[in-house]
């Protein structure tokens, strides 16, 4: 069974997403961090504004909770367009996505979560919707089936997705504007965590900011989400402010340490020490030993273990690093010497 972690970072419930969205910057004014992708995205949004057109479609990537769906509706705002939202789990066939495309008006933002979610079927009706703004419709079935074009307005596609790997090339060509958000660094973890405490009423001192900030995996959602079981914390066993010796209690209850690793990325890194003798091991096997699927291991565990320099992924698997044998308190000699070819003359 996969286990619930509070680093994860899908699983909102309602009273998450109300949360993240009482929170979520509305301009590139308050949005802090990704300063190249901000950059990139202004000039076009400003070359889009002076040529009267809509704004080219973008495709946003990378691990999850780092901003993609907030990046959005920041663009609809900067260009004064309406955004819809949907997904590509919720677009299920084409008969989905064509209403949803003649129901938008011209200048209109559709944004589409986990678009590498979307069927090869819905995928085929948007390359012509976004390359031409034409719709193609099969009406009837057989012989007799017709085909017919609509006209549709000049709308905007965001795409986001965790890789673009998954995507299908022809549809990752129609997108003219491309990036990667990148995990924050401390500091603007540190500023995210302030702007969302002075936004719910929460007094917190620079300590315990910091504090949270070390473990909140740099990422922003697991940085508001830390933030609000800390006020929890604070609100049962304090009078509700939050300074530093309140922030280590309750971070120590919720077993994350002082990396933001919870006991499940422990477990992933001891399995491939202790079982593994640190690696190479296919993502399979470690999809299978963790209960997961390897979609979740590759998109949830994977990039914050690797920014941190604790796995590496090779040709022939999945290895970890000295510094996550350290962190882990293994000696990584004594693993290494065991796996070395040497070692079985001995
Ligand atoms: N809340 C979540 N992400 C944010 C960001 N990038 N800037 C400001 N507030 C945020």
């Amino acid at each position: 069974m996969a286990v619930e972690r509070i680093v994860n970072t899908t699983n909102e419930d309602q009273e998450e997403q109300r949360l993240e969205n009482s929170l979520r910057p509305k301009d590139f004014t308050n949005y802090i961090g990704q300063e190249r992708l901000k950059k990139n995205i202004k000039l076009a949004i400003e070359a889009a504004k002076k040529r009267k057109e809509p704004v080219d479609h973008v495709l946003l990537y990378g691990p999850p909770g780092l901003g993609k769906t907030t990046m959005a509706s920041v663009i609809a705002h900067e260009m004064g367009a309406n955004i819809r939202i949907t997904s590509g789990p919720a677009v299920g066939r084409a008969a989905d996505l064509a209403s949803l495309l003649t129901n938008l008006q011209d200048g209109d933002i559709l944004f589409i979560d986990e678009i590498h979610r979307l069927s090869r079927s819905v995928e085929e009706v948007l390359y012509s919707a976004m390359e031409d703004y034409k719709l193609d419709i099969i009406l009837g079935k057989g012989p007799s089936a017709k085909s017919l074009r609509l006209d549709l307005p000049k709308f905007t596609i965001i795409g986001a997705t965790t890789r673009t790997g998954a995507l299908a090339a022809p549809l990752r060509d129609r997108f003219g504007i491309m990036h990667r958000l990148e995990f924050y660094n401390l500091s603007e973890i540190e500023k995210i965590i302030n702007r969302s405490a002075k936004i719910l009423g929460i007094s917190i001192d620079s300590g315990a900011t910091e504090n949270i900030a070390k473990r909140a995996r740099l990422t922003p959602r697991v940085a508001n989400r830390l933030l609000k079981r800390v006020r929890d914390y604070a609100d049962v066993n304090g009078d509700g402010i939050i300074d530093m010796n309140i922030s280590e209690k309750a971070l120590e209850l919720l077993e994350i340490d002082n990396l933001g690793l919870d006991p499940a990325d422990r477990q992933l890194i001891e399995a491939i020490i202790v079982n593994h003798k640190g690696g190479p091991v296919g993502v399979e096997t470690l999809a299978a030993l963790m209960a997961e699927e390897r979609s979740t291991i590759e998109d949830f565990y994977e990039p914050y273990l690797m920014q941190i320099g604790f796995l590496e992924r090779t040709p022939r698997g999945r290895k970890v690093t000295h510094k996550a044998y350290k962190h882990l308190k293994h000696d990584p000699n004594k693993q290494l010497k065991i796996s070395s070819p040497q070692s079985n003359l001995l």
